[in-house]
């Protein structure tokens, strides 16, 4: 893209370099010269436009003798450049007719360097040269004259044409009397002068094409006469004896020529170096750009790479054209999902199936949850975690690999959603099935916050991280807002980076910013009350509408000893009643509005596999009371709170 838009700009270039040494062509045609005609294209020098005519040589006053006139294009037409010539053809009708007989001098027709007339003019010198410059070379003029009176001895007759270089006297001419055109007869001739660049042709002849025609032809190289650039015209003179010398109509037109063909260079060397110049700028701003972003890149994630390869258990790293090719190119019709840091795509490795999360680009969110998942995770080994394949740096691209699970997320068959557009209903997942989802959940949170080397705090558990395998197996996943504790500080039970999703929140998160093992505990509550129910969390940000949340609502429930009527009705009679209302007292346990009154990930494995009974909970749901004393929390709570660090809520947006 960036080269064709290159060689555009080259093109341009060499184009208004054309443009710039291609002298613009004369080109005019004036069928006739009217009173109102438009007079700013011409140079008149004692002439001018009357009765329908140019008048050279023309007084209004009456007194043309000893007179002499040019009348000039003001444009200049540009005859050569280097060795390169213009041709023309110039068509007029001339009407000379005299006033005294004999008449005056007569009329020619010039390409002239001088735009002025020369003085003492007149007479035979035609306005052409005069006694001083005629013949010495400094006149740099040419003439076709149509010659009205035998002035001098190289005169042919006083009815001739001739064309003149520098001089009045002629270097061919030809007598028009055996043609039957007498010029100064008041009769219209039509002319035509040609220069083809080597041979300069003149045609005289009747208007009505009527008779013989008058043609004379000479080899002359304008070049050798004339400047670059000259004027075009008519000038005329009369003497003693007078005459009228009309011009009736005037056409004329050129070639192209460039301009200074040694000028080459401009050509070939301006659009060569503009090209260079260009690609060195585009080459050095695609280089400082990569450059600059690299080193963005780098500042905010030192050694990316060997972060997480300094992991213990470091996951395979793959390269971007493996997992295009297994994706397809990130074929939207391979699309899985997108969430909030990125879209997941199926792919195919080897004949393996694959998950490929994309995490948007030029995210800087998604670069650290990119650090935090495959670090967190590629660690971790356990049957309810979603296996990390791999993981991909390459252009710009965050990509990771899991292994891929057929039967999606959780949120799918809670609450009944395909995938966008399609109203596809998802089979109702059984009690038993709920039953081991939620089991399965709990035993990857017990792991994760005390089987693992490192205490892990997910900090993003609900419906829809949660995949599911084949047999319906939950897979704790996303682990983009994972955070690693070292299990030996145990002061450090928390991580400081207000994270998650609304409705899953727990209450004093949003005093102390902090996410701890209770606040993952509570939003595993609220994942339970949710696989039961079969019903979202609400939102309980809006504090106003804490009602909406499935906690409160559950809990008045609850109060009311009617738990079992929030069971999705979806379960239809599978229902094991004793089972439920210990699972549900278990969750709304959870949803403890005072952390420390959760019961650890240990204790709820125990309840759901029946070895203890559910924590004991209050009929009333308590009032959620600050500060209240994590065991985890006890170290920070008071300086926290000294230092007044309410982080403002920021709303993540999860899938
Ligand atoms: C000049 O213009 C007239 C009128 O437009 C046209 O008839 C005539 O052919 C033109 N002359 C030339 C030589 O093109
Ligand atoms: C015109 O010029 C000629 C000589 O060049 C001179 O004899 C004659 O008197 C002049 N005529 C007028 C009217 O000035
Ligand atoms: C013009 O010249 C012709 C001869 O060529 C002559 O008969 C006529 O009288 C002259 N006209 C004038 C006004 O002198
Ligand atoms: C040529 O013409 C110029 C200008 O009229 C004049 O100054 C010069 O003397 C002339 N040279 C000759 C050799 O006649
Ligand atoms: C030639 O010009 C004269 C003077 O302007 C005019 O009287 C005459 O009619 C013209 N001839 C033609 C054929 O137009
Ligand atoms: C035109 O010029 C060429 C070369 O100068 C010459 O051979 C040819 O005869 C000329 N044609 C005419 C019609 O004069
Ligand atoms: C052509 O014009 C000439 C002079 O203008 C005239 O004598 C002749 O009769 C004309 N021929 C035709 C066919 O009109
Ligand atoms: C020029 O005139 C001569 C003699 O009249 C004729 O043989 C020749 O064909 C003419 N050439 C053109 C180009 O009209
Ligand atoms: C015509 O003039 C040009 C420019 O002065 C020159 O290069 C060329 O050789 C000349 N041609 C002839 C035939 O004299
Ligand atoms: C001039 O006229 C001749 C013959 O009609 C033609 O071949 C040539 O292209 C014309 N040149 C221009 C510049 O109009
Ligand atoms: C003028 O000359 C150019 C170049 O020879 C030619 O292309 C064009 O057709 C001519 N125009 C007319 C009106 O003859």
């Amino acid at each position: 893209m960036q080269f064709s838009s290159l060689q555009t700009c080259v093109f341009l270039l060499a184009l208004l370099c054309d443009t710039l040494t291609r002298a613009r062509c004369l080109n005019f045609n004036y069928t006739a010269f009217p009173d109102n005609v438009d007079g700013t294209y011409f140079n008149r020098l004692n002439s001018g436009i009357a009765k329908g005519a140019i008048q050279v040589t023309y007084d209004l006053s009456g007194a043309i003798d000893n007179q002499s006139g040019r009348f000039l294009y003001k444009k200049q037409f540009r005859l050569w450049s280097g060795g390169n010539k213009a041709s023309f053809n110039s068509t007029f009708v001339i009407n000379i007719s005299n006033k005294t007989n004999p008449g005056g001098e007569g009329l020619a027709f010039i390409l002239t360097a001088d735009d002025t007339l020369p003085e003492e003019s007149y007479g035979q010198w035609l306005g052409i040269v005069n006694k001083n410059s005629n013949s010495n070379g400094t006149a740099k003029i040419v003439a076709v004259e149509f010659d009205t009176s035998k002035s001098y001895e190289q005169d042919l007759d006083d009815n001739h044409v001739g064309v003149d270089v520098s001089s009045i006297y002629s270097l061919r001419q030809e007598s028009l009397t055996s043609y039957g055109i007498k010029l100064s007869s008041g009769l219209d001739y039509k002319v035509t002068v040609q220069y083809d660049s080597r041979n300069l042709t003149v045609f005289v002849s009747q208007t009505n094409e009527t008779g013989k025609q008058m043609n004379l032809s000479l080899p002359l190289n304008l070049s050798d006469h004339l400047p670059e650039k000259v004027y075009l015209g008519f000038s005329a003179s009369t003497g003693t004896n007078t005459q009228l010398n009309c011009v009736k109509s005037w056409y004329f037109n050129s070639s192209d020529i460039h301009e200074n063909p040694n000028l080459l260079w401009v050509w070939i060397i301006i659009p060569a170096a503009a090209g260079v110049v260009l690609l060195a700028g585009v080459a050095s701003y695609l280089y400082w750009r990569r450059h600059l972003e690299k080193e963005l890149l780098e500042d905010a994630y030192p050694r990316i790479e060997e972060e997480i390869r300094s992991t213990s258990m470091a996951p395979k790293k793959f390269k971007l054209k493996e997992l295009q090719r297994a994706t397809g190119r990130f074929n939207p019709k391979n699309k899985l999902g997108k969430g909030g840091f990125g879209t997941v795509y199926k792919g195919l490795l080897g004949n393996k199936d694959i998950a490929v999360k994309r995490v948007s680009k030029n995210s800087r969110q998604g670069k650290q949850e990119f650090i935090a998942e495959v670090t967190t995770i590629g660690s971790l080994r356990h049957k309810n975690l979603v296996k990390l394949i791999g993981w991909c740096y390459e252009s710009h691209e965050l990509l990771i690999v899991y292994e891929f699970m057929p039967n999606g997320s959780l949120d799918r068959f809670l609450f009944g959603e395909g995938k966008l557009g399609e109203e596809m209903e998802e089979p109702t997942l059984g009690w038993q099935r709920r039953h081991t989802i939620i089991s399965g959940v709990a035993q990857a949170l017990d792991y994760l916050h005390n089987g693992c080397e490192k205490r892990v705090l997910h900090r993003d558990i609900k419906a829809s991280n949660i995949m599911l395998d084949s047999d319906f197996n939950a897979r704790l996943g996303d682990f983009g807002l994972a955070r690693t504790l070292q299990q030996s500080e145990e002061t450090h039970h928390s991580t400081k980076e207000i994270a998650g999703t609304p409705g899953y929140m727990a209450p004093e998160t949003f005093l102390t910013a902090r996410a701890t093992v209770e606040t993952d505990v509570y939003a595993f509550g609220v994942l339970v009350l949710e696989v039961v129910c079969g019903r979202r969390p609400g939102n309980q940000i809006e504090q106003n509408n804490y009602n909406n949340s499935i906690v409160y609502w559950l809990w008045d429930l609850y109060s009311r000893g009617r738990v079992l009527d929030a069971v999705d009705s979806r379960l239809e009679g599978d229902i094991d009643a004793d089972d439920m209302v210990r699972v549900l007292t278990l969750g709304l346990a959870c949803c403890h509005p005072n952390p420390h009154q959760r019961p650890s990930m240990r204790t709820v494995l125990k309840v759901l596999t029946r070895e203890a009974d559910p924590p004991f909970l209050p009929t009333e749901r308590p009032a959620f009371v600050w500060p209240s004393m994590p065991p985890s929390f006890k170290e920070d709570t008071n300086s926290d709170l000294a230092g007044g660090r309410l982080t403002p809520f920021t709303e993540i947006t999860g899938r």
